[in-house]
């Protein structure tokens, strides 16, 4: 071959490779639903015998990567990977108008791969017509998470308490958000734990110990960053009379009314003994009084100081 006509096919190479990087496309979809992986080339009237359509898993270190062959207008399993076998399905009516969009069912995690579609025609020698990449994403959505608390913390000085939050079934692994309400910033949780569980999903449990305030507003939030959702559970302190502060209030109103009433009844106590004591040295008086009648004041005075 003649060097212009080398220099020629290499700019043609690179142009195919641009276009063909363009190709690219991400879909997400979430655990067990079908996802359809585009690849549609725009041209018309094509013959179905002629050509060769192959899906396959793009990274070439696989051991096993046909997802799906189509050989002169007949699926061909005998090189498709049992991870795929009886889960992929080409849009029959479309073929002809060039979409070899593949249906892949029932997704699971280990299809989040990245594939790609090569169109093979036949006519007097084979070529690529066309080639797309197309990245398989996974995702599902949270449960509505399920905030509890305030819990009051028995062993630690102060008024701190602890929030936990808790959601499951998603993919992937979530992006877990405690915020005050009352100025929108973010706090640090003490425990975050992420579970994975065997159907590819997972759950996720936090807390979050802070020093209990008057009025607080606390706002747990799960956040699912393929599928751009925010899930959010929140705290609102009741007022005053009926929220878990008022409780301690409660405590400390019953300890003070307790102070008072032992005050109360120590007074009674001493008031009922000075009235005992009075009564006692009253009557001894008067029967002092009674038994040395005819004695003059003087010794009656003495009488009654000197000691018994
Ligand atoms: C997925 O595709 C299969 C085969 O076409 C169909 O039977 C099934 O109902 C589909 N499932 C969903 C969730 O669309
Ligand atoms: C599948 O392709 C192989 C070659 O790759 C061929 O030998 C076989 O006959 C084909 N099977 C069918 C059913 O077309
Ligand atoms: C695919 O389906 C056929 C018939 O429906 C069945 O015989 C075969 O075992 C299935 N293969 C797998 C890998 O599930
Ligand atoms: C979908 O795949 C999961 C495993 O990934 C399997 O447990 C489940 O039975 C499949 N569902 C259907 C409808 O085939
Ligand atoms: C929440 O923010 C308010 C206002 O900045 C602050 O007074 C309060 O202490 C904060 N609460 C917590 C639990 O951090
Ligand atoms: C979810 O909430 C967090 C915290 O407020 C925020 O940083 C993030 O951008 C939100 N994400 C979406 C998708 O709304
Ligand atoms: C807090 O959650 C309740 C429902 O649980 C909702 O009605 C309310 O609007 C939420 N408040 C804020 C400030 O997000
Ligand atoms: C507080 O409790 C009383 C009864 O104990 C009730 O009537 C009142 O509605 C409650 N207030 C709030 C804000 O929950």
């Amino acid at each position: 071959m003649e060097p212009r006509s080398c220099g020629f096919l290499l700019l043609l190479l690179h142009i195919l490779r641009a276009v063909i990087a363009l190709e690219e496309k991400i879909i997400f979809s979430k655990l067990g639903d079908n996802a359809t992986l585009s690849c549609i080339y725009q041209e018309r009237e094509l013959q179905l015998k002629n050509l060769r359509v192959y899906w396959q898993i793009a990274d070439d270190q696989e051991e096993c990567s046909v997802v799906h062959a189509l050989i002169s207008g007949q699926d061909n399993e005998s090189e498709q990977c049992v991870h795929f076998k009886n889960r992929t399905q080409l849009f029959w009516d479309k073929l002809e108008n060039g979409d070899f969009s593949l249906l892949l069912v029932n997704v699971s995690q280990s299809d989040e791969r990245t594939y790609k579609c090569v169109v093979l025609q036949k006519t007097e020698y084979t070529r690529v017509i066309h080639q797309a990449e197309v990245v398989l994403s996974l995702a599902a959505s949270y449960s509505q998470p399920i905030l509890s608390g305030p819990i009051r913390n028995s062993d630690s000085t102060g008024e701190e308490v602890t929030f936990s939050c808790r959601s499951g079934n998603g993919y992937p692994e979530p992006n877990v958000y405690w915020i005050n309400k009352t100025d929108n910033s973010h706090l640090l949780p003490s425990e975050l734990t992420i579970t994975p569980h065997t159907d590819g999903t997972y759950s996720v449990f936090s807390t979050l110990k802070v020093k209990a305030t008057s009025n607080m507003q606390i706002e747990c939030s799960i956040e699912n960053k393929i599928l751009q959702e925010n899930l959010s559970a929140n705290y609102t302190q009741q007022k005053q009379s009926n929220g878990s502060s008022p409780e301690s209030h409660k405590n400390l109103e019953k300890n003070g009314r307790g102070a008072q009433a032992a005050g109360i009844i120590s007074i009674v106590i001493l008031m009922g003994l000075l009235a005992v004591l009075t009564c006692w040295l009253w009557r001894r008086r008067s029967s002092k009084l009674a038994s040395y009648t005819d004695v003059p004041p003087n010794e009656d005075k003495g009488g009654l100081d000197s000691p018994v």
